[in-house]
């Protein structure tokens, strides 16, 4: 990896104009990370997801891009990750305020576990309202897809960026943390100089300071390095159990995915952390490496679901659902 030097030179009149350019976008940049404002546990931050569905748009298959691109609005222009933030927008609408409860699962204080029929469920009980029941829901809805859009009684532009978005939330590990700190989101901290909260640690800064140390903040650059990870790097041995659930059934999988998402909250998210304390580079180096696998294996595991759902030759593999 390489790390990029955080001051420039700044003596002749070349380097100024370039120092100028880098400077402009830099605030651009900037200005855009500012102007989005962070209601609390959001799921992974707009890179996060950004990320993830970039990922899993690199492994469609043909059909399967062609499937997404006619669901997309055409202003997408095909680009299934430039909405893939779109529930998190949404979900503050008086309409969609039904949502929220589907971007995380609250597990029980200290349990470090994770049990579909204990836990799928909102405030209010009603089951089946967590990231895994809306996992599970809408890969259902978009099943259908083949027996034509107009045939179905949901929208499935709609199913489709719900399903890009949870599979992002669910491998984010504090989205499937403690009922009493919300998935660390009271656990006020800070994060190097400025104030922060456990949760957004895990959503966004981690992700920030990652792009700002090592990327020179080009998402782009972020994602050649993990795709190079999974292809052929550190983790190219590992993808095939990435892809891999105990049955074919969807369902298994999920719960995988949060079983996996709550033993890493206790063991790296929760782990040595107070209130009031300052997290720093221990921390940073410690955990940058779960939170890029966390990205990697969501949008791996997002190419599977799609290209089981909407190509004809994988049709029934992750079905029933
Ligand atoms: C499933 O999707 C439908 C349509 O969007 C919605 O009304 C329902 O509440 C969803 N349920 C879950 C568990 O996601
Ligand atoms: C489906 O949902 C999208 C996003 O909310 C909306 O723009 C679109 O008009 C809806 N399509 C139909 C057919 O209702
Ligand atoms: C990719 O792997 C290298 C080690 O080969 C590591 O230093 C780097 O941090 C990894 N990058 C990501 C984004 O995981
Ligand atoms: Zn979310």
């Amino acid at each position: 990896m390489i790390r990029l030097s955080k001051k420039r030179e700044m003596g002749s009149m070349e380097s100024y104009r370039g120092s100028v350019r880098l400077i402009f976008s830099g605030y651009f940049l900037l200005l855009a990370f500012a102007s989005i404002s962070v209601p609390r546990a959001q799921g992974w931050s707009k890179e996060g997801h950004i990320l993830t569905c970039q990922i899993a748009q690199g492994l469609l298959e043909a059909e399967v891009v062609e499937a997404v691109k006619s669901l997309l609005p055409e202003y997408a222009e095909g680009d299934l990750s430039s909405l893939c933030t779109w529930p998190d927008q949404i979900r503050h609408w008086y309409k969609y305020r039904w949502t929220s409860p589907l971007h995380f699962i609250n597990t029980p204080d200290g349990a470090c576990s994770y049990v579909y029929s204990r836990d799928c469920h909102d405030q209010n009980g009603v089951k089946d309202m967590c990231v895994a029941g809306g996992i599970q829901n809408y890969t259902s809805q978009l099943s259908h897809y083949t027996e034509g859009t107009s045939e179905s009684p949901y929208n499935l532009t709609e199913a489709l960026l719900f399903l890009s978005h949870f599979v992002g939330d669910i491998h984010q590990p504090m989205h499937v943390g403690f009922t009493s700190d919300e998935g660390g989101n009271t656990i006020e901290l800070r994060w190097f100089r400025h104030k922060s909260n456990l949760h957004h640690v895990w959503d966004r800064e981690i992700i920030l300071t990652a792009l700002a140390d090592y990327y020179d903040k080009d998402m782009s650059l972020l994602l050649q390095d993990i795709v190079a990870n999974f292809t052929d790097g550190i983790w190219s041995d590992d993808v095939s159990s990435w892809k891999r659930c105990n049955n074919v059934q969807l369902r298994t999988c999920v719960n995988k995915y949060a079983v996996e998402s709550i033993k890493l909250a206790c063991e790296y998210g929760y782990e040595g952390v107070e209130a009031g304390q300052t997290l720093s580079d221990d921390y940073f180096n410690s955990r940058l490496p779960i939170v890029m696998k966390r990205i990697a294996q969501g949008g791996i595991r997002l190419a599977m679901i799609l290209n089981r759902v909407f190509s004809d030759s994988q049709r029934g593999l992750a079905l029933p659902i």
